[in-house]
């Protein structure tokens, strides 16, 4: 691989034991990539704030790099944790378990990282822009930056993404490279789908993605209009049904203005027809359970924007969450805080619901509840739940999510 002047200098050590380590580690992940060369980032975005994630090696090396001096060198944000920090008490998470993800909070700090502890840092903090290059893992953060703002990252791992953020590059492979980016797989809508664009469709559109695309990248022709929230459930559910990390939507995202753009002007490797039957049929491997009473309900992932929270609150308002039925809300302390003013907190706390602030079901530990019967309108809760919670998971719309959670009961569709 080509290196600088200043990247021999920093695995020389001169700019610190830190710096000389990150640089090591993403050299030799160059290496094994066939990188060229190395590309300065704009920003980081890190996976291995969560304690699940980063456990006590994590705890180890954090602590021995802040020993060194390590600074982050871009803008760097945190995932979510392991834990509601405000309120991990209320959800049953053993205190020594909680001591050890303020362990890792306190040391990333002292790094310099912005404590977003969000999956959707896009939003706020860590804005990117058009063809920027990136160093982020989180798949459901990648995926969006990658497709929907038109930025550059690979899926880095937990750990190489902190490199990353200490020398402020990454090696020049994959995503980064042009015509890597081209669409390889498309996916054709019925043109009558788009009549029912409900609130389930993009998740359960993204998990049929994924599962078909496995790690190529797709491209979707068929959708009109999408919201950012659209977005955002669609590129979710195929990073983790799958491992897209990017995809073109025509007319939709800015790598796709025209479908020949979207395939960099070569065929496809495979066409795929979408109508309800494949849609249906998604919807139900989605589902691992049958239908009946329901212990959890889990929206908000990723993280729900402001107007997902209206969108709680209006259908919460007046209502009350069943007896014996926990409803829970993910989201970040952005949206808490902007939700809160709103007066949206209040009607969906008086409905008995929970807000999750920071970490989400699926980084948590939640053994001591018990759960057996989860429901989500989440498609990368659907796909994961099941193994990191333990339950039988429903896949609902929003709507029949919070039914569900009013009733006590769900259906599978
Ligand atoms: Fe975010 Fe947790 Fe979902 S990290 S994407 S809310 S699984």
């Amino acid at each position: 691989m080509h290196l600088t002047d200043e990247e021999r200098r920093i695995l020389d050590g001169a700019f610190g034991e830190p710096q000389r380590i990150a640089l090591s580690v993403l050299l030799k992940l160059g290496e094994a990539y066939g990188a060229d060369r190395m590309l300065e980032i704009t920003s980081a975005h890190v996976v291995g704030s969560s304690y699940q994630i980063a456990g006590e090696a994590g705890i180890e090396i954090y602590g021995q790099l802040v020993q060194q001096g390590a600074r982050v060198k871009v803008r760097t944000t945190s995932d979510p944790g392991s834990i509601d920090f405000a309120r991990w008490r209320e959800f049953k998470t053993p205190a020594d378990y909680a001591e050890r993800q303020i362990k890792i909070a306190e040391l990333l700090d002292r790094m310099g990282v912005i404590p977003t502890w969000t999956c959707t840092p896009y939003t706020t903090f860590n804005v990117p822009k058009f063809g920027e290059d990136l160093g982020w893992s989180e798949s459901s953060a990648v995926v969006f930056a990658n497709s929907v703002i038109g930025a550059r990252t690979n899926r880095l791992a937990a750990y190489v993404d902190v490199c990353a953020a200490l020398v402020g590059r990454v090696p020049r492979f994959g995503l980064h490279v042009p015509e890597s980016r081209r669409g390889e797989v498309l996916f054709e809508l019925d043109p009558d789908l788009s009549a029912s664009f409900e609130d389930y469709f993009f998740p359960a559109l993204g998990y049929l993605v994924g599962q078909v695309t496995a790690d190529r990248i797709p491209v979707i022709v068929g959708v009109r209009q999408t919201t950012f929230d659209q977005l955002k459930a669609f590129g979710a559910a195929a990073a983790a049904s799958g491992s897209v990390a990017l995809y073109h939507m025509v007319g939709v995202t800015p790598e796709a203005r025209t479908l020949e753009e979207a395939l960099g002007g070569r065929l496809p490797a495979e066409r795929i027809s979408v109508g309800r039957r494949e849609i249906a049929r998604t919807m139900e491997q989605m589902s691992t359970g049958q239908g009946g009473a329901v212990d959890v309900v889990g929206v908000g992932c990723p993280h729900a924007s402001i107007d997902q929270m209206r969108r709680y609150a209006t259908l919460l308002r007046g209502k009350r969450v069943h007896t014996g039925v926990e409803l829970w809300i993910c989201t970040n302390t952005m949206v808490e805080e902007m939700a809160r003013r709103m007066g949206y907190v209040e009607a969906i706390e008086q409905a008995g619901a929970k807000l999750m602030v920071g970490t989400c079901h699926n980084d948590c530990p939640l053994g001591a509840w018990g759960f057996r019967r989860l429901v989500t309108d989440s498609g990368k809760f659907a796909y994961y739940t099941p193994t990191t919670v333990g339950t039988d998971c429903i896949f609902a719309s929003t709507e029949g999510c919070i039914e569900a959670a009013i009733t006590g009961r769900v259906e599978r569709r």
